[in-house]
């Protein structure tokens, strides 16, 4: 027993340091394995969306080419200098057959075949290959339309950073292109979620000080540059973390950004809120209050809100799926 307590006392005391020294080894190694896979994938990560990004996005546009939106062209926009925009060309569904193997100049001249033309600013995370801003442009090509859907700088395979000044312009420069092919067609503005419903605001404030009214500007899912007002949630939470999200509002107090409340009051346009009752992010309040505000700026004519009913689980971007949503686009372009 004795004998026992001492092997027991002296073993550990001898071997402590040799095993501790081992351990630490073994830590350290694995460290070194941690920040050189980490490092792995950051590599893979930044080559991704460097490199394979585009690459699937032009394999996306082929699909649906081949599977639904087989009526689509894939081009891209410099706005500014080193500033490069991909941006897919959508016409309306009942010249699918005649947009088989056609180019870019082909898509450039339908614009201007006297279908309303809408452009649709997506909401501030993932691209335009997304499933529900595909499913908007169903919607939009199955009325007849021709849509336009931009990725902003910084999204997609859209290069740069997204700043309010920079995605104003991204805007503006899909406007000046749609308006120099679009003839007399009604040219729509769709603006989706959060920040960017605001950039849409910013774009008719910009073309009033040139004397020129958006014929109509659809906001969906919409809310102002007050985020302060929005209940915190989990899921709020996971948006406001998501990569770009924060760059929306990162100005803050000092130089708000996206004034969508003081634009809205400007602004000259019919306008159209499109709200989920379920919504979690923007609650339809927030949504009522901003359409209390922009219809006492115009009139109760001209500023309306279709809301969603809250049952069917529409969320924050599902309201495409809604069944009433054609008639209500239709009635709406042709108010204009
Ligand atoms: C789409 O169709 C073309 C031929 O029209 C074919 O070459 C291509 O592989 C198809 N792509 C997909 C993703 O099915
Ligand atoms: C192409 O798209 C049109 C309109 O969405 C659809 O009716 C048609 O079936 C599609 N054709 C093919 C070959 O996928």
């Amino acid at each position: 027993m004795k004998k026992r307590n001492v092997k027991r006392d002296d073993s550990p005391s001898v071997q402590k340091p040799a095993k501790l020294q081992q351990k630490k080894k073994e830590k350290t190694s694995t460290s070194w394995k941690k920040i050189i896979l980490l490092s792995l994938g950051a590599a893979v990560m930044l080559g991704f969306s460097v490199y394979i990004l585009p690459e699937l996005i032009q394999q996306v546009v082929f699909m649906y080419r081949n599977f639904s939106l087989n009526h689509t062209v894939n081009m891209y926009f410099t706005p500014e200098e080193g500033i490069s925009l991909g941006v897919w060309l959508t016409v309306p569904d009942d010249q699918w057959k005649e947009a088989q193997g056609k180019d870019l100049s082909w898509y450039e001249k339908s614009l201007g075949n006297g279908s309303p033309v809408f452009i649709y600013l997506h909401g501030n995370t993932k691209n335009r290959a997304a499933p529900h801003r595909i499913g908007v442009s169903k919607v939009l090509s199955a009325l007849g339309y021709h849509v336009l859907v931009p990725d902003y700088r910084g999204f997609g395979d859209s290069t740069g950073e997204p700043t309010e000044d920079g995605l104003t312009t991204d805007a503006l420069y899909v406007y000046d292109w749609v308006k120099a092919r679009s003839g007399n067609s009604l040219v729509v503005l769709w603006d989706t979620h959060s920040g960017q419903g605001l950039v849409s605001t910013n774009l008719a404030v910009k073309l009033l000080e040139r004397g020129v009214v958006l014929d109509g500007v659809i906001l969906e899912g919409a809310f102002n540059a007050a985020p302060t007002n929005l209940p915190v949630t989990i899921f709020y939470w996971f948006y406001w973390s998501l990569p770009g999200v924060k760059y929306m509002f990162a100005a803050g107090t000092k130089n708000p950004v996206f004034p969508s409340v003081e634009n809205l009051k400007k602004m000259k346009s019919p306008v159209l809120f499109l709200h989920s009752e379920d919504d979690p992010f923007v609650p339809i309040k927030v949504i009522e209050e901003m359409h209390e505000i922009a219809a006492n700026a115009q009139s109760k004519d001209r500023v309306k809100l279709e809301r969603f009913d809250g049952s069917k689980g529409y969320l924050h971007n599902g309201l495409y799926r809604d069944a009433k949503l054609p008639g209500v686009l239709k009635d709406f372009v042709e108010s204009l």
